[in-house]
């Protein structure tokens, strides 16, 4: 960081290329770059299917998502009018049911956003095949699971866009910052224009996204898309590029905490932990209260409270039940229960990339107690 203050440079340069290439090799992509937030990757994700020449999406196009979520995984989908239809999440992964997936078909769909939860893979390869077989996009919001990974291969990978968060408490942290990766040269060279401006300076000269003119006057503030700024710091790029280094020894780390936590908690009725989905990063520790159990959660919560142990919603529970869902065009698949369970009875305690271990011991003393 000292180094890029006496740089002079603070924004995308040098450093943000350095993690991009840093990223792009550590998955095993064609193309990654960089962004300002998870929010902005999936913002210019979306925005980029849009403005492709081949099989671009329309307003009014269907896009199947689980109804656990972040609000910014949805909020591109409504600004660009689509349509959204809702399936619930299993209990237990808290990854999207895909029991009524064919049922969410119809011949407007035209893609499945896949999201796998706080760090558990959800079924990608699944979705990866049924998207395949009927020629949809996969979109794989993938900002609460960097390194977590299915059948070998890393989350984020399966899409036909990926999408990170590097926010701070998130597995890696450049304070604020996103990453967007693709296999696909159309997409990234579109997603980069709309990445700035939706200029063609960020763009080689051989692209297809656009014709370029033998005139550098002209071409130096050359706008082809409505695009936005999203563009990253250096300072972000720069820590980026130290933070990868250490991301599978932080996530051996948070998986020591995870065994401590799933043997002090799995075999008690009244918790219901995540059940792991192959190779998880454990962002954190979800419980969801049984409801086959009178345990109040406002008395947990107050119990977590007095004990100083912060706690979070999971994810941002059922997305149905926040005021902004009124501004969106959707529609239900099938009952959505489980969300609601989650959305009532679940809450998450963090994990870090340090020992936990009293601090797990702590935290199974005091939900005992209060669930008692
Ligand atoms: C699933 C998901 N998508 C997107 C985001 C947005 O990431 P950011 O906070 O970097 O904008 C988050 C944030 O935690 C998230 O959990």
């Amino acid at each position: 960081m000292q180094r890029v203050i006496a740089s002079g440079r603070y924004t995308m340069g040098e450093n943000v290329r350095r993690f991009e290439e840093a990223f792009r090799e550590k998955f095993g992509v064609k193309h990654a770059f960089m962004v300002s937030s998870g929010s902005a990757a999936n913002l210019v994700g979306i925005a980029a299917l849009f403005y492709v020449k081949d099989r671009p999406l329309r307003r009014g196009d269907e896009v199947i998502v689980p109804a656990v979520a972040w609000a910014t995984t949805y909020y591109p989908l409504q600004q660009y009018g689509l349509r959204l239809k809702f399936l619930d999440c299993e209990l237990d992964t808290l990854n999207m049911d895909l029991s009524r997936l064919e049922e969410a078909l119809t011949p407007r769909t035209r893609m499945v956003v896949a999201v796998s939860i706080l760090g558990n893979p959800c079924a990608l390869d699944k979705l990866r095949a049924f998207c395949d077989r009927h020629g949809l996009y996969l979109f794989e919001d993938n900002c609460e699971s960097l390194g977590a990974s299915l059948n070998g291969k890393l989350a984020g990978t399966f899409g036909d866009i990926g999408t990170f968060s590097t926010f701070f408490s998130h597995h890696i942290s450049t304070m604020e910052g996103g990453m967007v990766v693709t296999g696909n040269t159309e997409i990234y060279h579109v997603a980069k224009s709309i990445r700035a401006h939706g200029w063609t300076r960020d763009l080689p000269p051989d692209t297809k996204a656009y014709e370029r003119r033998d005139d550098e006057f002209f071409e130096a503030y050359r706008f082809i898309l409505p695009g936005y700024n999203t563009r990253p710091l250096e300072l972000s790029g720069a820590v980026g590029v130290e933070q990868l280094k250490k991301l599978e020894s932080m996530i051996e780390t948070r998986r020591r905490n995870a065994a401590l936590f799933q043997k002090l908690f799995a075999r008690d009725a009244r918790f219901i932990i995540q059940r792991e989905n192959d190779r998880r990063s454990w962002f954190c520790f979800t419980i969801v209260l049984s409801p086959d159990r009178a345990i109040d959660r406002a008395r947990v919560m107050a119990a977590l409270k007095a004990a100083d142990i912060d706690f979070r919603v999971i994810t941002g529970g059922n997305f149905l039940r926040h005021d902004v869902i009124r501004y969106f065009d959707y529609e239900r698949v099938g009952e959505i229960k489980n969300a609601d369970i989650v959305h009532d009875r679940g809450f998450f305690v963090g994990n870090h990339p340090h020992d936990l271990t009293p601090q797990i011991e702590r935290l199974r003393e005091v939900l005992d107690a209060a669930a008692r």
